[in-house]
Order: structure tokens, then sequence, then C-alpha cells
């Protein structure tokens, strides 16, 4: 035998078998992929626009550690609003007879908001580490090299999201929360289709434009100049990446049957209406010392009285994002209108010609704009 042939018989450690979807322990979960690896022997570049937007993203890679400034001071207490929306439904909350939080008061209310702050940064954090994943099994699974090439910038970007998510929570703020099962769910589901292109509509459809919205709202809504600067990097990125979705799948989705568009309708009328009935972060109500099943049902009366929904602007930037995108691919028409009917009973048409993120990604390109400024002066 020579030195670099392993002995057949080598002792292995006796290993547990692992059936789908296990959590091994606090640190990991295994997720099985049921998706063909492609490796391709064509390397032509014949898909133009995808080869602008992957030299695009080569050009606009930045640094986590050289463009954001980490030494800036920030203090939790300054960084919440207490009269968003959720603040005002928990200040309803108090004022409800025999209320678990009914002595609650400024204090409180900061503190609820600043474990608030951290779920929702933690969300980001595990959405990102999810998003990194997602694009590395589009790299294994796409058929076209230019979207391989695209792919991995993307996974490249994702991964320092996620890594500039995790150090924000780490340093500035403290303990993350876990992954909402929601979103969990949702990643898991992308994560271990055979379909190449459902992870594509699931995550760069659905899951960016929910990030678009997500992030858009943050950065309105702060003055931190690390998050702000933070947030305007990371939407950079993300708009290249939903319009890489858009470019893809609209010229898949023109080659499939209606059959076939009927799968990918159904899937985008299930992933995105079941997304309407969101509820709050039952932990941070236990971080906080109140047992969520405590106070939902003053949470109820509060929302019923002051009709307040607190998912509601993020639900309309959401699916203004979201339904002129789908509209892009075909899917709002194909099968006689399927989607089309399905949203319009729930009130989603209502979006179809809101600004879209398709073909202005350069205006999010903040990378871009400091870069020219920087030069400029
Ligand atoms: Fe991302
Ligand atoms: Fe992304």
């Amino acid at each position: 035998m020579s030195a670099t042939q392993a002995p057949e018989s080598a002792e292995l450690p006796d290993l547990p078998e692992l059936p789908d979807k296990v959590v091994v322990d606090d640190a990991i979960k295994v997720i099985h992929d049921h998706a063909d690896r492609i490796f391709l022997w064509e390397y032509g570049r014949d898909r133009a626009q995808l080869v602008t937007l992957y030299n695009k993203a080569m050009a606009s890679q930045w640094s986590s550690v050289i463009d954001l400034d980490w030494s800036t001071d920030v203090d939790p207490e300054a960084l919440v609003d207490l009269d968003t929306p959720m603040l005002r439904l928990v200040k309803g909350a108090i004022e409800v007879p025999g209320s678990p939080i009914k002595s609650w008061g400024e204090k409180e209310l900061t503190a609820y908001a600043i474990e608030g702050f951290k779920a929702q940064l933690s969300q980001f954090m595990h959405g990102e580490q999810g998003a990194m994943m997602t694009a590395a099994k589009i790299v294994e699974t796409v058929p076209w090299i230019d979207a391989k090439y695209y792919a991995s910038t993307q996974t490249m970007d994702e991964a320092r999201h996620t890594e500039v998510f995790a150090k924000y929570l780490q340093t500035k703020l403290g303990d993350p929360y876990p992954m909402s099962p929601y979103l969990e769910e949702q990643v898991t589901t992308l994560l271990e289709d055979s379909r190449w292109d459902i992870a594509y509509l699931g995550m760069q459809i659905i899951i960016e434009s929910l990030a678009l919205a997500a992030f858009g709202d943050l950065l309105r809504r702060t003055e931190e100049p690390l998050l702000r600067k933070l947030l305007r990097y990371v939407l950079a990125d993300e708009a290249r990446h939903v319009a890489f979705g858009i470019l893809s799948l609209a010229e898949f989705y023109e080659h499939l049957s209606e059959a076939e568009l009927k799968d990918r309708q159904e899937f985008l009328a299930e992933n995105t209406l079941r997304n309407r009935s969101r509820s709050t972060t039952p932990e941070v109500w236990d971080r906080l010392g109140v047992p969520f099943e405590k106070v939902a049902p003053a949470l109820a009366e509060a929302a019923a009285a002051l009709k307040v929904n607190p998912f509601a602007g993020f639900q309309k930037a959401f699916f203004s994002k979201l339904v002129p995108n789908v509209g892009k691919l075909g899917l709002l028409d194909a099968n006689n209108g399927y989607l089309r009917k399905q949203w319009d009973t729930a009130g989603l048409m209502a979006y179809e010609f809101a600004e879209d993120t398709a073909s202005d990604y350069a205006s999010y390109d903040a990378v871009a704009q400091d870069r020219a400024a920087a030069s400029d002066s």
C-alpha cells in the first residue's frame, strides 16, 4: 500500500444516522439538499445582462473592516423609537384592565424596545446566513455559467452581511435572539428543494424583497451613523441580488409549461399569504420576565381597540417590492391569471405598479456614490 492510499478498513468512529432536518445540538442544524449539482462545460458568456451585473458586483465589493467605523459609540437607549406602531400597541396593553404589565413606565418600555430591536437585527443576521447558503446552492445548481459567476459574488456579499449584523449585535447591543421558526422554515424549505429555480424564487424574489423593505424601513428610522452606513451598503448589494433573480427567472420561466408555472404560482401564493399572519416575537417578552401567553390577551385587546396592525407599514413596503417583481416574471398572468386572482382577493394587486427594484439597482448603490464623492473631494 502506498503512503497516499487510505487503508480499506480504516477505523471510523461510530456516527449516528442523521434523519432529515435534525437539530444535532444547540450549535448546528443539518439540512439535506435534494437538488443536483451541475458542472458545466460551456464557458461562453452569452448572457450580457448577467455579465454586466457580475462586473458591477465585483466593482462594488466593500470591506466590513475598512468601510465601517466600528469604534463608533452606540447608545442602545438612543437607538430605539418609543413611537412605533408596536410600541403604541404595548402602551395600549398597559391600560387594559388586569394587564400583567400595568406597572410599566418609560424604563420598561425602553427595555422592551431595545429587546425588540435586538430581536429584529437577530432575524436579519440569521436570514443573511440563509441567503449566504442559498446563494452557494445557486452556484452549485444553476445550469448557466454567468449565473454561477454572479451567485458566487452574492455568496460573498451575504457572508459580509451576516458578519456585520452579527458584529453589530455582539459589540453594540448584546446577546442575539434565535431564528424565528417562521423564517427558519422558509429558508430550510428553499435549501431542501430539488428545483434550482425555487431557491431563486424564495430567496431573490420573496426574502430579498422582505429584506429591502425591512432594511429600508430601519434606515429611514435610524440616526445612528454606523448602522446607517451598514444598512446603506447592505441595501446596495440586496438591490443587485433582486435584479439577478429577476433576470434569471424571467428567462427560465419563458420556457416552462403552464403546469410548471402553476407550481411556482402556488409557491408564491402560499409563502406570501402566510406571511401576512406573522405575530410578535414571544422571546422578547420572556427575556423581560413576562410570559408571552400572559400578555398576549392584553395585546390583542389593545390591537382591536386601537386598530393598530404593527406590521401594516412593513407589509406595504414588502408587497410594493414583491408584486411588481413577480409581474416581471410573468407569474401573475400565467394559468389565466391564477396568482393575480389569489393576490387580488388578498388586496395585494394594489401594489402592481409600485416602484420596483428590478432595474434601478444603480440608484441604491451607496458604495459607488460614496466612492464618487470621496474622489471629488
Ligand atoms: Fe444580504
Ligand atoms: Fe441578498
